[in-house]
């Protein structure tokens, strides 16, 4: 297996597998774990953390000099802050055993007497997802979080930590049992933190980067998961039916919803290609998929039912329900539009030029609030 960041791994011995296994023995070992790295940060659990990262990245700017007095703090410096340890403190704060394994798999790398991460790793719930980083606190940006370009790493773009539209599609789902397909999968989260849910466990994605990275993490959890490369629009039963899906739908990555600062709203097209393709990939009867979209709800709209309602003609037999969920995250208020003021929490923007364009748009097209939802989409009943 090749690790997105290196093709050199897989010639190493012992193999990935296990080396994978003993970095998940070892960020143990260093108490690296969702409880103590929420509580370095300054949030109030992982999710808080995860949902937030970037805001308690820059929060903790101050107090990056606590973090190095033990090992779990050095790693929240390198893995979740992405910023930088002296090589003299990560020589004293880490075992030698972990040092080895970060470089061999390439995790860290040296500059100018410190080190520095080529990754990110994300504690959540009982497990650890590796992935790229979004944002780096460097010395050179003044310890400031600053976002990793988009399509740095790929053609696809950064591969996202879990975050807050990962943390919002867990809480609004339950297990349901039987064969799950993560479509959309990135680095595997979704897959691997509800494999015990279920019989069998698949996920794929557009990116083979982020298969790579979600192949990692289910060696890192010692989960028994397959992942693919594959475009959900082509999605059939090739993997065997599945009898539950669940997808994080992407941003749109077209330039003029970039600049404009609304790539992460969904539009009408998405939900019909949704429609379209997500039925083929499910078990009928009695499969169900289950995506979470950020709906633009204008000024004459209800919600985002009304919405979808509106740009499925109100008569698509296959979505069985759209179901409006609070995120503070996610949601953008009618007063923030009216005000102009999107807070910085907000996941849908990553800086200040974004959520002022992003705020400018939303009151311009007359939207009167951002409001994430869950859509149902059911197998499509025999002809
Ligand atoms: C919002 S991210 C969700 C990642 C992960 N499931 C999570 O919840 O954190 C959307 C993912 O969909 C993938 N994607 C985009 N277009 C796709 C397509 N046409 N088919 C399959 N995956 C796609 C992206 O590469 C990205 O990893």
């Amino acid at each position: 297996m090749v690790l997105p960041w290196s093709g050199e791994v897989v010639h190493q011995a012992p193999g990935p597998a296990s080396l994978l296994r003993d970095l998940d023995a070892e960020l143990r070992l260093h108490q690296f774990d969702a409880d103590s790295t929420a509580r370095f940060m300054g949030a109030a659990d992982d999710t808080d953390l995860l949902s937030n990262s970037a805001m308690y990245a820059l929060a903790a700017r101050d107090r990056t000099g606590e973090f190095t007095d033990t090992g779990a703090g050095a790693l929240a410096e390198l893995f979740l802050r992405n910023g930088e340890v002296s090589l003299g403190i990560y020589e004293r704060r880490l075992t030698y055993t972990i040092r080895s394994l970060l470089q061999t798999l390439d995790l860290v790398y040296e500059v100018g007497g410190s080190v520095r991460a080529r990754a990110s790793i994300s504690p959540l719930g009982t497990s650890y997802y590796l992935s790229d980083r979004i944002f780096a606190c460097l010395p050179e940006s003044d310890g400031y979080p600053v976002v990793v370009s988009r399509g740095a790493e790929g053609d696809f773009g950064p591969v996202m930590p879990p975050h807050a539209s990962t943390l919002c599609l867990l809480e609004h789902t339950t297990a349901r049992g039987g064969r799950l397909l993560d479509v959309g999968t990135g680095c595997g989260v979704l897959a691997l933190a509800r494999a015990r849910g279920y019989r069998s466990v698949r996920g794929i994605d557009i990116d083979p980067r982020a298969v790579a990275y979600a192949k990692a993490n289910a060696l890192l959890a010692g989960c028994e998961a397959a992942f693919d490369v594959s475009d959900f629009r082509a999605c059939r039963q090739d993997f065997g039916p599945a009898d539950h899906l669940l997808f994080n739908a992407p941003s749109r990555n077209d330039d003029s919803a970039v600049s404009q600062g609304v790539s992460r709203l969904h539009t009408a097209g998405l939900i019909e290609e949704l429609i379209e393709h997500l039925p083929r990939a499910l078990a009928a009867p009695g499969g169900l998929a289950e995506v979470l979209v950020i709906i633009p709800v204008p000024e004459r709209a209800e919600g985002a039912r009304d919405v979808v309602g509106q740009w499925t003609g109100g008569h698509a037999p296959v979505v069985v329900d759209v179901r409006e969920v609070e995120d503070p995250a996610l949601t953008i208020t009618a007063e923030a539009i009216e005000r102009l003021r999107i807070r910085p929490g907000c996941a849908l923007a990553d800086s200040r030029e974004e959520r002022a364009a992003l705020a400018r748009a939303l009151k311009s097209s007359r939207t009167r609030r951002v409001a994430p939802a869950v859509l149902s989409i059911r197998a499509r009943p025999a002809a």
